[in-house]
């Protein structure tokens, strides 16, 4: 099945051509050709994404990509095309829709037309590791983005439930927050990651809210709260940055960790899968994986450049929406769940 995917839910305009086989018992991708125009020099200045600044850029990056991949499409039969339709800023979401609807009617107009869900890009983008995976059942994931800390026990490759998520902030979010308080400059987590290469992640005790909860829940925003009352009680010079943004990093990556293990134990899972931006993190990646090993559980992660948004996952996800016979309609859904 060849897809042609489009993803522009935050500041990312991502097109790719996949080629997937397999079925749902062993689903594999070959990317033909893949697009990803970042917007991150544009939202920058403010500190943030802006909206009606991702519209505005999707609207020109769009055509520019699909140029891009259009050579690899010439002469090939496509199957499918989708387009992300939530969750994600609205404004942004409608611009791939209404692209993909476009190219559809003028170009594809043969191929099936369908809607993705972008979390279970995340999700499915273990799909996406270096070496095909050999995912054993049940596998517990952790999608942890800019806009979503959620973890989920996975029965099968189609059949998943949620089990917890963050209560406020994204684990994501806490980052780009923290960073901003450092002055470091957006997307903060990244940065966090580099200044605490040479911090100590011991130097200050940040707490790890909602460790001991029974349930799988997360809550970011206290831990943020702490930091910037920290700075304000002890307000850094530029050589304490890197010891506050490791034992930052230390307190997020242990909640994660901990609460990930706690449910790989209460669904006696064999499998970790780890996706999301943040799964781009060395701590976290590191962490998890010596867990894993120590406990003989498979650890799954996407290559790294499949971590951040993208439209690998999201042909990814549109197979396996089609094998599972699902369908999401054309309607931006900024809320849309796993
Ligand atoms: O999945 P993603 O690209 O977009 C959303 O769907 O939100 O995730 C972006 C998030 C941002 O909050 C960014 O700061 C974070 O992922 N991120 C990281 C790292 N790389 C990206 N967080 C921690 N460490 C990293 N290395
Ligand atoms: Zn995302």
């Amino acid at each position: 099945m060849r897809i042609l995917a489009i993803e522009t839910s935050c500041d990312e305009t991502a097109l790719a051509l996949v080629e997937a086989s397999g079925g749902i018992r062993a689903p594999k991708f070959k990317v033909l050709k893949e697009v990803v125009a970042s917007q991150i020099e544009v939202h920058r200045p403010w500190g943030g994404v802006v909206p009606n600044l991702a519209k505005r850029e999707h609207e020109k990056n769009l055509p520019v990509a699909y140029k891009k991949i259009a050579s690899a499409v010439r002469g090939k039969k496509i199957d499918v095309v989708s387009v992300t339709v939530g969750p994600g800023l609205e404004p942004a979401l409608w611009m791939g829709i209404e692209f993909a609807k476009d190219l559809h009617q003028k170009v594809f107009p043969m191929a099936k037309l369908i809607g993705a869900n972008h979390m279970e890009g995340h999700l499915y983008s273990f799909l996406l590791a270096e070496k095909a995976p050999k995912p054993a059942w049940p596998a517990i994931g952790l999608v942890v983005s800019g806009g979503h800390t959620i973890l989920v026990v996975m029965k099968s490759m189609t059949s998943w439930k949620k089990i917890g998520e963050t209560r406020d902030d994204a684990v994501g979010e806490a980052f780009d927050k923290v960073a901003k308080m450092l002055r470091l400059p957006y997307p903060g987590g990244p940065e966090i990651q580099k200044a605490a290469q040479v911090g100590n992640s011991n130097a200050i005790k940040f707490p790890r809210p909602m460790l001991h909860d029974k349930n799988f829940d997360f809550s970011f925003s206290g831990l943020k709260t702490s930091v910037l009352y920290h700075l304000r009680d002890n307000p850094p010079k530029p050589r304490d940055i890197p010891d506050i943004a490791a034992s930052f990093q230390e307190a997020a990556v242990d909640v994660l960790v901990k609460k990930t293990m706690k449910a790989v134990e209460t669904y006696r899972a064999k499998s970790i899968f780890l996706s999301g931006g943040v799964a781009a993190n060395g701590a976290l990646r590191t962490r998890l994986a010596l867990e894993s090993e120590a406990k003989k559980l498979s650890f799954i992660v996407p290559k790294l450049s499949f971590n951040t948004d993208n439209a690998v996952m999201i042909a990814a996800a549109t197979y396996l929406e089609i094998l599972r016979k699902g369908s999401y309609p054309l309607r931006a859904d900024g809320t849309m769940s796993l």
